[in-house]
């Protein structure tokens, strides 16, 4: 037997998930970015390597997508493999154990991509290493939004190290995964909310503690933070599973608001990202999101480029080693 398994991972490997960007390094993070860019020129010349061909993905799901759904499963789709989509009535954590249930998947699909409710039901499904697993978000992080998002970034204002991403808005999942690959790229981040929306202070700790030398702020002040900004970034006030605080939650973030006053306080390269969907007139106006600054729908079309590197990078490493220049 080879001492290579079929996606050219040598065997005696740890299987490797996504529960979060912690569990990849920044060498891993650039090499999944440049399969990324590689796969999205080549799509531009209308050539869709088949190099998962016949691999199958499963995506599993509590919440609502549209971006993170599609994206998966057109992105695997040009790679040559499939996809299964999973709602509820798959009964996950209601029909049978988690055990059984994690198991059976892993004999059916190459890997999975779950989006929950709790981060733990993420973590419980990797703990059974039956097959690897893509966090699709959690109530803590979107590691494959936080990808596509520097991806564009780079696109728009070229290499990374030192630009500043300035977060206007809540301290919630979004900004996590973006407060961590900051960190890992040597970029800047600034989260600007109000009294009470900071970041999980476990995790900031454990950004700081792992890349000791990143830059991460937190303020109230957000005029002063856009003042210095390379991009403004800004997510839902209340998001999914949230609904019972909208209304406290859009009093405290009113003054929050990305909006032409807020443009008019950065400087004139600011792009303007946005994971979407946008409630449009609360957290962002429809003249910003709409403006020249925005790339809020590249940076939508980029997750399915980003998550093509991804997976490419879990499941043919081989080919990764033979064609993504180190
Ligand atoms: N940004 C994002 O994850 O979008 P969906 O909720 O539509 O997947
Ligand atoms: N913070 C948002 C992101 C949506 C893509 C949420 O969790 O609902």
């Amino acid at each position: 037997m080879s001492d290579r398994d079929e996606t050219g991972r040598p065997r005696d490997e740890k299987m490797q998930h996504l529960l979060s960007l912690f569990d990849i390094s920044a060498d891993d993070l650039k090499q999944i970015l440049a399969a990324a860019d590689l796969l999205k020129a080549r799509l531009a010349r209308g050539d869709r390597p088949p190099v998962l061909q016949r691999l199958v993905l499963a995506l599993l799901f509590e919440k609502p997508s549209l971006r993170t759904r599609v994206s998966f499963e057109t992105g695997i789709a040009q790679l040559g493999g499939a996809s299964l989509f999973l709602g509820q009535e798959v009964g996950w954590g209601t029909r049978e154990s988690p055990s059984d249930f994690t198991q059976v998947l892993g004999q059916f699909v190459d890997a999975v991509v779950c989006r929950t409710k709790s981060h733990q039901r993420a973590v419980q499904l990797a703990s059974f290493d039956a097959l690897p697993v893509i966090n699709g978000l959690t109530d803590l992080c979107h590691p494959c939004q936080a990808m596509a998002d520097v991806m564009t970034i780079r696109e728009s204002l070229g290499p990374l190290p030192g630009k500043h991403l300035v977060f206007v808005g809540d301290g919630n999942n979004v900004a996590h995964s973006l407060a961590l690959i900051c960190a890992m790229l040597e970029m800047r981040f600034t989260l600007a909310c109000p009294d009470g929306y900071r970041m999980n202070d476990q995790w900031v700790d454990r950004v700081l503690e792992q890349y000791p030398s990143a830059s991460v702020t937190q303020t109230e002040d957000a005029k002063a933070a856009v003042a210095d900004a390379d991009a403004i970034y800004t997510d839902f006030w209340t998001s999914m599973v949230q609904e019972s605080e909208a209304a406290t939650r859009r009093s405290a973030f009113a003054p929050y608001q990305v909006n032409e006053e807020w443009m008019a306080a950065a400087p004139n390269h600011a792009r303007v990202l946005h994971c979407l969907p946008a409630v449009r007139g609360e957290e962002i106006t429809d003249e910003v999101i709409d403006s020249d600054q925005s790339d809020v729908i590249v940076q939508a079309g980029n997750r399915m480029h980003a998550q093509k590197g991804l997976l490419v990078w879990l499941l043919n490493r081989a080919w990764i080693d033979e064609n993504v220049i180190r």
